[in-house]
């Protein structure tokens, strides 16, 4: 598969490289150019819009995905950078009958308002409940110190990444807050 498309957006130069990225579990062979960000790749190459930009300048972390299991912003990152490696996205975290317990989360504890942050968020998320299932909420703001939210205030996705730790662990999660 060749993203001609993907060259035109970085403005077309002769210098294309062929790499392969396993997408949300899917090989993908593409040619890029070596100065194309993974973030456009992603957006415009493979139509996953679900990550988002919103800097550009590795500020925001609306572009988090996973890079073999690892958060990265993924404009600060190459596409070129990701050949032989393994990115998930936020459409690689559940399905909409199987939600990962991070979406459930943010569902249940409305973690979101506009929701622009929302994807990267739950990918930073994710990536703390691979390594720490039981994390406390120091390490929870911690793990998500890297990606601004301009709307909720953080409360409640603090509490939506604690709520998907308990259900993820099988504890009881905790009660919602009566609204
Ligand atoms: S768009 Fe990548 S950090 Fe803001
Ligand atoms: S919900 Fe709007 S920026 Fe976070």
């Amino acid at each position: 598969m060749s993203f001609s498309k993907t060259v035109e957006i970085t403005e077309t130069s002769a210098d294309t490289r062929r790499i392969t990225v396993t997408v949300n579990g899917t090989p993908r062979v593409v040619e890029v150019e070596p100065r194309l960000l993974l973030v456009h790749l992603l957006r415009e190459g493979l139509a996953l819009r679900g990550t988002h930009i919103g800097c550009d300048t590795t500020n925001c972390g609306a572009c988090t995905v996973l890079h073999d299991g690892n958060p990265i912003k993924s404009c600060t990152m190459l596409a070129v950078q990701a050949d032989g490696h393994e990115i998930t996205t936020v459409e690689g975290l559940g399905t909409p009958s199987e939600l990962d317990p991070v979406q459930e989360g943010f569902h249940r504890e409305h973690g979101l308002q506009c929701g622009f942050c929302t994807p990267g968020m739950m990918m930073a998320a994710r990536a703390l409940l691979d390594r720490e299932p039981d994390p406390s909420e120091e390490d929870v703001r911690w793990a998500l110190s890297g990606n601004l939210c301009r709307c909720t205030g953080y409360q409640n996705i603090v509490k939506a990444v604690l709520w998907a730790a308990d259900k993820q662990r099988g504890a009881q999660p905790a009660e919602e807050d009566a609204r």
